[in-house]
């Protein structure tokens, strides 16, 4: 049973990230937050943008190994990459071109990272094994969630 995503979550990263610009450990930190909190996930994490390569590589996480590397347009992140947009996919099996890293997952949510003078970070990616874990009501917390990070790295 996955409870739906409450919005406190943002209020409590920002006070975990308060005055801490460091991008590593502000990524490690909210991977965890995320994992921690969230019911019904299994993975939590983020994909960084490599623009000398045009490609995604493994960044902070929760979760079982991850596939390191991810081509801009492919799968769930690479899509979300390259369409700026949020991937929200009620069955990862009926989306063309999923990545199945971890074969418990079933659902997942994909957040474009951008900052704020135009430079890709990267994307946030969070995998359930129920499928259609997440809502729209869930995508506005997690897009919140994603500018309540993004506020604090573009401080740095
Ligand atoms: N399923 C993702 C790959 C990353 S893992 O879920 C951690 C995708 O299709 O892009």
């Amino acid at each position: 049973m996955s409870d739906r995503i409450n919005p406190l979550i943002t209020e409590q990263l920002d006070a975990l990230l308060y005055e801490e610009t460091n991008l590593v450990a502000n990524l490690a930190n909210a991977s965890a937050l995320l994992k921690q909190t969230l019911t019904d996930v299994n993975w939590a994490g983020f994909y960084m943008y490599q623009p000398e390569t045009d490609d995604l590589i493994l960044g902070p996480f929760q979760g079982n190994v991850a596939c390191v590397h991810i081509e801009n347009g492919h799968g769930v992140c690479g899509t979300g990459l390259a369409t700026q947009e949020t991937q929200l996919v009620a069955d990862v099996h009926e989306f063309a071109g999923h990545i199945a890293c971890d074969s418990a997952s079933n659902a997942e949510i994909v957040v474009p990272l951008t900052l704020s003078d135009g430079t890709k970070l990267g994307v946030m990616d969070i995998d359930s094994p129920t499928k259609g874990r997440f809502t729209p009501e869930d995508q506005e917390v997690l897009e919140e969630f994603a500018r309540v990070l993004l506020k604090h790295i573009d401080k740095a």
